[in-house]
């Protein structure tokens, strides 16, 4: 069955549900967010078995910092560490990284991991990972419009070379196609800021497992999902 299914190309994640995973045990928020960083090490694998050459995950938006400081300390110590300890692991599983979001809001210590970790993934050719890292859908926007009015005005581009495809070019990862599926966990129904231009088109599948409870198989009912739906993309099915 698996070998038929349509596979989406672009697979992006809002992992949610980690705190109410924690408190449901008694434990510290922090601890569901542990548990959460430990399931992208299956999440990859099952990706890799489903052959989705795309998968990007938001890790920390550009409104988590409103969050409490041990628990935005927590989340930057476990990316730390995620990369720290991970980056072998991804030259293993020749997965590419690419890092999203405003990360010169980052600690200069957390850039200069996450640079060192893209340059030396950058030219493994498996699975690209994306985490989307400070990141917010608007904020990327007008990053972009920024970048753009620069080249405006330095004469490299004129107002009306812009278009669709001319502004997907000043993205934060010009590289990353447009999602195709968005999975989110935790049941809740909302895009929270979350690529916003890359969604456009994209399959939405909610499920209620928490984060911390994701696997190959709900994966596979995602995917399944995606492969359910009629994707017309503006058009007419004949
Ligand atoms: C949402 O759950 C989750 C986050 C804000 C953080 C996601 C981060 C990780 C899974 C760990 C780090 C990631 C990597 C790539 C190593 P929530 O806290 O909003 O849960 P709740 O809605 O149940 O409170």
């Amino acid at each position: 069955m698996m070998n038929n299914l349509k596979i989406p190309q672009h697979t992006a994640i809002i992992m949610d549900g980690n705190g109410r995973w924690a408190t449901a045990r008694n434990l510290p928020r922090s601890a569901g967010h542990k548990a959460g960083a430990e399931r992208i090490s299956d999440l990859l694998k099952s990706a890799k078995k489903f052959n989705i050459p795309f998968v990007t995950v938001y890790a920390f938006s550009t409104e988590n910092w409103k969050r409490p400081q041990p628990e935005v300390d927590a989340l930057m110590t476990l990316l730390d560490n995620f990369l720290t300890s991970y980056t072998g692991k991804l030259m293993q599983e020749n997965v590419r990284l690419f890092v999203i979001g405003r990360l010169e809001q980052l600690s200069n210590k957390l850039q200069k991991k996450i640079a060192e970790a893209i340059e030396k993934t950058s030219k493994n050719t498996g699975l690209t990972f994306t985490i989307a890292l400070n990141y917010g859908g608007r904020s990327e926007i007008a990053d972009s419009a920024k970048k753009i009015a620069i080249d405006i005005q330095s004469g490299k581009i004129s107002p009306a070379d812009i278009d669709e495809k001319l502004f997907s070019t000043y993205l934060y990862q010009p590289e990353l196609p447009d999602v195709d599926l968005l999975i989110r966990t935790s049941g809740e129904l909302r895009i929270s800021n979350f690529l916003l231009w890359q969604i456009s088109y994209a399959e939405i599948f909610v499920t209620p497992t928490l984060w911390p409870d994701f696997d190959e198989n709900t994966l596979l009912q995602a995917i399944t999902a995606f492969n359910s739906r009629d994707r017309r993309l503006g058009g007419l099915n004949k």
